[in-house]
């Protein structure tokens, strides 16, 4: 009777301790969207910054060069002015992140990822390869970055976008997958180019993709296609790890370009809203390891927008609104317009493979590539099963440090530049490292259970 007790009062405890953000509901999800005016074209712009776990750099390398940077600047910039938003997408690099992180900093993180200017999307350990990988593969990449997230930052940090910008094609069962884990949508950047070209003339870069024929229409996904793969339109990229030119609004100035910028911007936006259906768009602000100032972006993006005001512009008659937004809302804004309207997308059942981005030019080698790599990450998930039955039956602990070492490794490999073998030499030879060592503890931990 009493352990009942204190046993209801700890969980008490704990439910108190664990929920992340106390003050008001969080209006986090598709409530903190910002709102699609039906009689403009919306341009949707996306924050985000493309990072890889591992590819020229190692991810340890990458993290302490570039990744630090852009979340910790991101987070500053975002608390300078509620509209801003971004895109935070691989979790491996996010949990490095929080680590060293202040508990002030960390409530920062939480607030604003439950006002929803912080969104996570994606939220795998990293964002996995579709052709190398086995389904299992990608579930639990998925399972150890959803639940990592959940855990940390709490409900309003799971994400419903499956942001799969850059692997090199996609498959059916990617989709599947992502539906049965519940997201609501499917961004990418890389397909066939001559299937690109035929969607962007019929206006079906957005559609309906069913990953499953047994599952049928409850395996279907929003999908988008990217227009222009994950890169901010030519000539807008500010962050210092670029040299186009800032935004300059000051009329004093020799330099002053602010009217002669937005009509540039306007022309990148209409020549893609012609090609979509509705009057949405999604124009990404963003490329690899981008943000690294994050700060110098948003100043501009904001001038951008505010831009589209003093020097209004239109498409098809109707005004051109700029607002910052994420592919969740971009999603809702053209679900939005579909049930309005009864429009019909097309639905699509098959692959996006192979990947051909131009004549001769197909991306098969890394189907077989670096095959030592892939075997060696076959045995890691041999193991890694049988240690997740026996952690099970052993009623060990989910969080067994050996075997998160583990998963958090294979994690890693199922990123689209590791299982591919499309990274470096010296990033192949770490990743081996790293899933070597993993393996160790493992079993280490498999001979403790079963000791
Ligand atoms: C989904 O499929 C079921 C069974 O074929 C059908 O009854 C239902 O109307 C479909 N739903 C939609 C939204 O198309
Ligand atoms: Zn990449």
């Amino acid at each position: 009777m009493s352990l009942l007790v204190f046993l209801f009062c700890f969980s008490l405890l704990l439910g108190v301790n664990t929920k992340p953000y106390d003050e008001d509901a969080p209006s986090c999800g598709y409530d903190a969207c910002p709102v699609a005016d039906p009689s403009v074209l919306n341009v949707h712009l996306v924050p985000h910054s493309h990072d890889d776990v591992g590819w020229l750099k190692t991810v340890d390398q990458y993290y302490f060069q570039d990744v630090q940077n852009v979340i910790s600047s991101v987070i500053v910039a975002l608390k300078l002015n509620p509209e801003r938003r971004f895109v935070q997408v691989e979790t491996a690099f996010f949990k490095k992140w929080w680590e060293q992180q202040k508990d002030s900093i960390k409530q920062d993180v939480i607030n604003l990822v439950n006002n929803g200017q912080f969104e996570i999307i994606n939220g795998g350990w990293s964002m996995n390869d579709e052709a190398a990988v086995l389904y299992q593969f990608t579930i639990d990449q998925y399972t150890i970055g959803l639940r990592y997230l959940e855990d940390t930052l709490g409900a309003c940090s799971r994400p419903r976008v499956c942001w799969q910008i850059d692997p090199f094609g996609h498959s059916r069962e990617q989709a599947s997958i992502s539906a049965q884990l519940g997201f609501d949508s499917i961004f990418f950047g890389r397909l066939d180019y001559r299937d690109k070209i035929n969607r962007l003339g019929k206006k079906t870069g957005d559609l309906i993709w069913r990953g499953s024929s047994n599952l049928g229409n409850s395996s279907d996904i929003f999908t988008s296609v990217l227009y222009n793969q994950y890169s901010a339109p030519p000539g807008f990229c500010f962050d210092i790890v670029c040299d186009d030119d800032p935004i300059i609004d000051d009329e004093e100035s020799p330099d002053y370009n602010y009217q002669k910028r937005v009509e540039n911007f306007a022309s990148f936006v209409k020549e893609q809203a012609s090609k979509y259906p509705t009057n949405n768009i999604i124009v990404v602000m963003g490329d690899d390891f981008r943000y690294q100032a994050a700060l110098n972006s948003y100043i501009n993006t904001d001038r951008l927008i505010k831009g589209f005001e003093l020097f209004p512009q239109t498409f098809q008659g109707k005004p051109i609104k700029l607002l910052y937004s994420t592919p969740s809302c971009y999603t809702k804004a053209v679900n939005d317009y579909v049930t309005a309207n009864d429009y019909k997308l097309e639905i699509k059942t098959d692959d996006f493979f192979p990947l051909s981005d131009g004549p001769v030019n197909y991306w098969g080698g890394f189907l077989t590539s670096r095959p030592a790599s892939k075997r060696f990450i076959r045995e890691g998930n041999n193991l890694l099963q049988v240690a997740k039955q026996l952690a099970a039956v052993g009623q060990e602990s989910y969080d067994n440090p050996g075997l998160n070492s583990l998963k958090e490794a294979m994690g890693v490999m199922q990123h689209h530049d590791a299982i591919t073998g499309t990274e470096l030499m010296d990033v192949a030879h770490d990743y081996h490292r790293l899933l070597y060592k993993s393996l160790s503890s493992a079993n280490d931990a498999v001979d403790l259970i079963l000791s």
